[in-house]
């Protein structure tokens, strides 16, 4: 009874305080702390740090000591003083330009994500995003209030790849698509190079204190797909603005298999292809929504072709995974939707006209439901 009290207030105190080590992690990502000692040749201690960085003292030496304690930096000892350098965890996935990065996403998480989940308590009581009150910006065209910025665009877009580099070619093998020879990447954003350049000399968005790596965020899954299906051709389909931000810093395509189009999957024409992804896309709107999409692609789609659509996917009772059930709380906060289960998935393609609907998760978060015209 005793232990069981003991680790009810353990747990309570690991979530009550969870927000605390989130910050901790963006804060130190904001800063630059993982990009200053990754260049760094040897281990700094903190008033080195403090200084390189133009940060208090005093705020250093706590923050680098709380990174010590969440395993982001180890500690040594150099004539006396503690001295930090990255953990294998911060060199994989904290420091800018490391091929594996997750920081991009970080950085929005903590600068937008965060702050709309400031108003989850709203969101639940009304049933919607929360871009007004987090941001004062009204949401009827979901797009604008996410895309409120250039800097905001370039943030989310070059966050949103982070994840395809680690998980875009497994989740992309779940099903065999190499039969499918024109692929379009609906809301796929799209692969400029230089945004990284464009986010901080025309944004603002500076951090870090390495030289600037090579940029080159975006259209990871695009790219995944070409990889691992050399002789497929994707049609990378986005609004207008994303495209067009693509081309604008974008001249030469940096592979010939992939290409752009622009417009809007709700009313628009649709590029013709034999497999059409819908990958993070469904999760942001209603069920209407998404049946009006799916029976737009079911016209678009060549008979005996394909939809593929990739989504963290909800356990059969939509209780789990946690990470999932997270996400779909974080679609209220910041979308129109929801994550769903492999069933209600099949629910919204069958009376689209789809058929033989499979499933397969990937092992990662993300995982596939393919289904044939
Ligand atoms: C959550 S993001 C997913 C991006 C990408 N597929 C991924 O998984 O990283 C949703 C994408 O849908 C695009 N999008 C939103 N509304 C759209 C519309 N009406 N027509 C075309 N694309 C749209 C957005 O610009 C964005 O790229």
């Amino acid at each position: 009874m005793c232990s069981q009290e003991g680790e009810g207030y353990r747990l309570l105190k690991e979530y009550a305080n969870g927000f605390m080590v989130s910050q901790v992690l963006f804060a130190a990502c904001e800063l630059g702390v993982f990009e200053l000692l990754a260049a760094a040749p040897e281990p700094l201690d903190s008033a080195a740090v403090s200084a390189r960085l133009g940060a208090s003292p005093r705020g250093t030496e706590l923050l680098l000591d709380a990174c010590v304690s969440l395993k982001l930096l180890q500690a040594g000892v150099r004539g006396g003083k503690a001295v930090y350098a990255n953990t294998e965890l911060a060199s994989t996935y904290l420091v800018r330009g490391s091929p594996r990065s997750q920081r991009d996403m970080l950085m929005y998480t903590g600068r937008t994500t965060y702050v709309c989940w400031g108003h989850l308590a709203e969101a639940v009581r009304e049933g919607r995003n929360q871009y007004l009150k987090a941001f004062g910006i009204p949401s009827e065209e979901l797009f604008s209030a996410i895309y409120r910025s250039e800097g905001e665009r370039l943030q989310f877009m070059r966050g949103l790849q982070d994840v395809w580099r680690l998980e875009g070619a497994r989740v992309l093998a779940a099903f065999d698509l190499s039969p499918f020879r024109v692929i379009c990447d609906l809301g796929g954003e799209c692969p400029p190079r230089t945004l990284g350049l464009c986010l901080e000399l025309c944004c603002g968005y500076h951090s870090g204190h390495s030289p600037r790596p090579p940029a080159g965020g975006s259209g990871a899954l695009a790219k995944a797909c070409v990889s691992l299906y050399p002789g497929c051709r994707v049609i990378v389909f986005d609004i207008p603005g994303v495209v067009q931000m693509a081309r604008t810093h974008f001249s030469a395509s940096e592979d010939e298999r992939i290409s752009f189009h622009e417009g809007d999957f709700f009313t628009d024409p649709l590029p013709e292809a034999d497999l059409y992804i819908l990958a993070r896309v469904l999760h942001d709107w209603t069920d209407a929504k998404c049946s009006h999409l799916l029976e737009r692609l079911y016209q678009a789609c060549r008979t005996g072709g394909g939809i593929l659509v990739i989504e963290s996917l909800l356990d059969a009772d939509g209780r789990g995974p946690l990470t999932t059930v997270l996400y779909s709380l974080n679609m209220l906060v910041q979308t129109e939707g929801r994550e769903r289960t492999p069933a209600q998935y099949r629910a919204l393609l069958a009376p689209a006209g789809f058929r033989d609907v499979r499933c397969r998760r990937a092992g990662g978060i993300y995982g596939a439901v393919l289904a044939r015209k």
